[in-house]
C-alpha cells in the first residue's frame, strides 16, 4: 500500500443502473434496487475506513424527465431507504445530509428525509450527503440568493462574499471539497454534480455498471487515488 492518505471526501454519480437492468433483461425499476444494494455496502465501508464525507448523486433535478413509472419507483426507494436504513446508520454514527431541494419532493418523502437529517444531525462519524432534487447550477443561485439576501439586510458587505462566504452558503457547509469523483459505466461527465466543490477533485470513472460497483472495484479506485500527484495549481518539485 501506498503511504499516501485516503480521500477525505468521496463524491459518487451512481451511473449504469438502467443499462445493468437491460443487460439482465429486466425492468429498469430492478436495476435502481440493485443499485440500492451497491450503495448500501459502499457507504458501509467508507464508515469502517474512516472516509469523511461521501456524497452520493441519488436523483438529479433533471431525473424528473424520466417516464412516470420510473420516478415513481425511485420515490418507493428513497421512500424504502430512508424509512428502513435509519436506525442501522444511526447506529453507525453517521451524520445523513440532503443536497438539494427538499421542498420540491412528494410530502412522505420529504418528511422521511427532514427525519432522517434531524435524526442523525448530531452523530460525528461518515458525513452521508445524499443529493436528491439536486443541481450544482441550482446550488449556486440558491447560494447567491442567500447572500444577497444578507446584503439586502445588511449582514454582510460586498467585500466580504469571498469564496469561503460561497461555500459557507452551499448544502455541503462546513465539509471539506471533494478529492475524488467517482463516476461508474465509463461515462465521463459532471452532469452538474457539486460543481464547486469539485474544483480540485481528482476522477476515476471505472467501467462496472452501478450495481457491479463492489468493495474491490472501490478499492481500486481508492487506491488509484492515493497513487495521484495533486498539485492544486502549484509545483511539487
Ligand atoms: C443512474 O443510472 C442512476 C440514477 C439516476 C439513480 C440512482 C439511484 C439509486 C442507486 C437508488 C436510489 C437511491 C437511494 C439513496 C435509495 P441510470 O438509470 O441513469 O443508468 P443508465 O444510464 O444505464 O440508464
Amino acid at each position: 500500500m501506498s503511504e499516501r492518505p485516503l480521500p477525505r471526501h468521496v463524491a459518487i454519480i451512481m451511473d449504469g443502473n438502467g443499462r445493468w437492468a437491460k443487460q439482465h433483461k429486466l425492468q429498469v425499476a430492478l436495476g435502481h434496487r440493485k443499485g440500492v444494494e451497491a450503495l448500501r455496502a459502499i457507504i458501509r465501508e467508507s464508515s469502517d475506513i474512516g472516509i469523511e464525507a461521501l456524497s452520493l448523486y441519488a436523483f438529479s433535478t433533471e431525473n424528473w424527465r424520466r417516464s412516470p413509472g420510473e420516478v415513481a419507483a425511485l420515490m418507493g426507494l428513497l421512500l424504502e431507504y430512508f424509512t428502513s436504513e435509519i436506525d442501522e446508520l444511526d447506529e453507525k454514527n453517521v451524520c445523513i445530509r440532503i443536497l438539494g431541494d427538499k421542498d420540491g419532493m412528494p410530502d412522505k418523502q420529504r418528511a422521511a428525509l427532514i427525519n432522517a437529517e434531524e435524526r442523525t444531525k448530531n452523530n460525528t462519524g461518515l458525513n452521508l450527503n445524499i443529493a436528491i432534487n439536486y443541481g450544482g447550477r441550482a446550488e449556486l443561485a440558491r447560494a447567491a440568493r442567500i447572500l444577497a439576501e444578507k446584503a439586502v439586510k445588511g449582514e454582510i458587505r460586498p467585500e466580504e462574499i469571498t469564496e469561503s462566504a460561497l461555500a459557507d452558503a452551499l448544502y455541503t457547509r462546513g465539509l471539506p471539497d471533494v478529492d475524488l469523483l467517482i463516476r461508474t459505466s465509463g461515462e465521463m461527465r459532471l452532469s452538474n454534480f457539486l460543481l464547486y466543490q469539485c474544483a480540485y477533485a481528482e476522477f476515476e470513472f471505472p467501467a462496472a455498471l452501478w450495481p457491479d460497483f463492489d468493495l474491490a472495484a472501490y478499492h481500486e479506485a481508492l487506491e488509484a487515488f492515493r497513487h495521484r500527484d495533486r498539485r492544486f495549481g502549484g509545483r511539487n518539485s
